[in-house]
């Protein structure tokens, strides 16, 4: 195990949660109260390089080409000893950071962000991880970024500690055409972050227990259509789950909302489309931004739908992406 003497870069995907994450049973190692499943997206990614320096007397951030605060780079300094910690080094870090995702609009930056931090930082720290331990690594630094370690579909086992909490391939290349088309209504910073929102769910919120229930559920029902290639039954039951997730917000005390009035909106216009025959569902993270999942044949058309309303809106069509992917 030696420290790599040139900067390791590492290429992560974002992915979508068909079947969501929301609460936390251990906040410190980040094990979820259930399992999760995702479709990691092509065209959102973030590209980091990270060089473990004697020389440097700190961790240099860097992001989107301008250097961070200590404030703002707490969280990546944080995972950064975890690293040193697993590769019994002390040396400090320089990272740069490029992000393709718009930031902190509940398009899952983190997920994609933290996967690569994890991929670059443990190679260039001489560790030589397999895709399940980065899986967990990722994990300690956000929870979305446990599944984007894999292309295409991805389960993230709950698990119950370090060892057993990590995420799996469920199909890695899809033979599948599906399409997920991203509606930037903002690029904002959220306000409520969701290590916030969902730990307010679980002390909160009334429906908790059933959340859980219901999601394991989901969780069964969504495999079940990936191999069966049931688009309907997978877009209803990612639908469901996410109308479910955001109805604990909603019951949770104080009670709060990711949706703005254009989310609405374009929900209200994905059900008129299903009605008109054209075969659409939408999920949504933490924060305003829709997702409508279809079919890629009808891709084109949807987005264009969308795009004649949302004029000065970005309208994204993304396909399954790949997995991870570290340069040496
Ligand atoms: O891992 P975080 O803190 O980015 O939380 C992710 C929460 C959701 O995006 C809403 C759901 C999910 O499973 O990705």
């Amino acid at each position: 195990m030696t420290i790599a003497t040139h900067p390791i870069t590492a290429k992560a995907h974002t992915n979508i949660a068909l079947v969501k994450y929301w609460g936390k049973l251990d906040t410190q190692l980040i094990i979820p109260q259930n399992d999760s499943l995702s479709m990691t997206l092509d065209e959102f990614y973030t590209k980091t390089s990270v060089q473990f320096l004697p020389e440097l007397a700190t961790d240099k951030v860097i992001f989107d080409g301008e250097e961070l605060s200590d404030k703002d780079s707490a969280k990546i300094r944080t995972f950064l000893n975890l690293v040193r910690d697993l590769a019994h080094i002390t040396y400090r870090a320089k990272v740069e950071t490029k992000n393709f995702v718009p930031t902190a609009a509940g398009l899952a930056s983190s997920a994609s962000g933290f996967a690569a931090l994890a991929g670059a930082a443990s190679r260039a720290a001489g560790l030589n991880l397999n895709r399940r331990d980065l899986s967990r690594l990722a994990r300690r630094g956000s929870g979305s970024a446990t599944r984007s370690i894999f292309g295409g579909f991805v389960a993230w086992q709950q698990g119950h500690d370090d060892e057993t909490s990590f995420a799996y391939p469920i199909d890695e290349q899809p033979t599948w055409d599906l399409a997920v088309i991203a509606l930037v209504l903002t690029a904002k910073q959220k306000k409520i972050s969701s290590r916030v929102g969902m730990q307010l769910a679980v002390e909160t919120s009334p429906f908790y227990v059933e959340w859980i229930k219901a999601s394991q559920a989901d969780f069964e029902t969504v495999k079940t259509a990936i191999q069966n290639q049931d688009f309907t039954l997978l877009g209803h039951t990612s639908e469901q789950n996410a109308m479910r997730m955001h109805a604990l917000t909603l019951s949770s005390d104080p009670n709060f909302t990711y949706f703005n009035a254009d989310s609405l909106r374009a929900m209200k216009m994905v059900k008129d489309l299903r009605l008109q025959g054209i075969p659409c569902y939408f999920t949504m993270d933490a924060g305003p931004n829709l997702k409508i999942i279809c079919q890629g044949a009808d891709a084109e058309r949807i987005a264009q739908h969308f795009q004649a309303v949302f004029g000065d809106k970005q309208v994204l069509i993304t396909r399954p992406g790949s997995g991870i992917s570290i340069s040496d």
